[in-house]
């Protein structure tokens, strides 16, 4: 599986989410395997133009996340060439557009998924920034802005040709927003069309439904939600893939995946600290991981409501060492 010239060693990626997949994030579920790409939360290529170091941040990696694509967000080509620009000079493998993001504040400005309701436009974007860089230039699309126009095919078509080296179809349109369910016949109706590889996206919750879509005919599927409520999904989907069982995780490994991510956090983002202590953004970051990663566990809903609730990293950590490590007394 390879996007332009740079080789995935997996169809199996995590998708871009904004708050979420932070370099932390991202580094823990490629230690687990099964991972072939990983895509940064999404950065405004205004602040990467302006400097801002607040956007810089967002854009951080690490080299053992690669091959690691940054996805960018903004409308005016101009500025996205530029921007592409500042992420290849960053050292970035790939570089991604968002046409996916439906909340207002992005879309009021003619990026995210509003760039949807002008293909034009939006294939004028991923050329200026094909042009601009070596690496290769991907998109991230929804289906369509609301059910009256699922264009997906329709631009996925018009940014092959202008230059784009793979998309991401997220079968979900910009007015749904999360309802509903996400149209994986749209998706292989588009990877059937293209040439480039097309990645989809949606509702993969269990490691075997990432290992049905496959066959599908995509070239790869990236996982949002189900990595955030088990970051061994895609080691599991890989386990499947290749005839084995798939690994089985403890409360014991789980409850370590929560103490490594406060590890890392501890050492990272200081200056995002500067605001509130350091400590409570750490606490903040597991109350939005939490509300993702207790679902679906047995009595997930104690450990949700005692993680919003430490007011410390002490109690924080004693909650999730009580609730897997000592599950009786939870
Ligand atoms: C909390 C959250 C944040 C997201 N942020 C982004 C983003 O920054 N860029 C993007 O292209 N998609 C974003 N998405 C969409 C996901 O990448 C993905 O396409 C979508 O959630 C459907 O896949 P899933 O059902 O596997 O979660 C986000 C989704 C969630 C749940």
């Amino acid at each position: 599986m390879k996007i332009g010239s740079v080789e995935l060693p997996s169809p199996y990626a995590i998708a871009p989410m904004a708050g979420m997949t932070d370099t932390a994030f991202r580094r823990l579920v490629k230690r687990h395997g099964g991972c072939g790409l990983v895509v940064t939360e999404m950065v405004s290529s205004e602040g990467l133009v302006r400097g801002i170091d607040r956007t810089l941040e967002y854009a951080e990696y690490t080299d053992e996340e690669r091959p690691i694509s940054i996805q960018i967000f903004g409308g005016d080509p101009e500025k996205m060439a530029a921007a592409a620009q500042i992420v290849e000079g960053m050292g970035a493998d790939i570089v991604d557009i968002n046409m996916g993001c439906p909340v207002p504040k992005i879309a009021k400005h003619n990026a995210g998924c509003s760039l949807m309701r002008e293909p034009a436009h939006a294939a004028q974007v991923v050329g200026a920034m094909a042009k601009a860089v070596k690496i290769p230039v991907t998109v991230k699309m929804r289906a369509g802005w609301n059910d009256d126009d699922r264009n997906a095919p329709t631009l996925a078509k018009m940014v092959q040709d202008a230059g784009a080296a793979a998309i991401a179809v997220h079968g979900r349109t910009a007015a749904q927003s999360y309802t509903g369910q996400a149209d994986w016949d749209l998706v292989a109706r588009i990877a059937d069309q293209l040439t480039i590889p097309v990645f989809g996206s949606g509702d993969c919750i269990e490691p075997q439904q990432i290992v049905d879509r496959m066959r599908s005919g995509v070239g790869g599927v990236l996982v949002g939600r189900g990595v955030l409520r088990n970051p061994w999904i895609l080691a599991q989907a890989a386990d499947l893939a290749a005839g084995r069982p798939p690994k089985a995780v403890t409360p014991a490994e789980r409850g370590q995946f929560l103490f490594d991510y406060i590890e890392l956090l501890l050492r990272e983002r200081v200056d995002e600290a500067r605001a509130m202590t350091h400590d409570r953004w750490v606490i903040n970051k597991l109350r939005a991981l939490g509300s993702w990663y207790t679902k679906g566990l047995d009595n997930g809903s104690h450990l949700r409501t005692a993680i919003n609730s430490a007011d410390s990293l002490t109690v924080l950590c004693d909650a999730i060492g009580a609730f897997f490590l000592n599950p009786v007394q939870a």
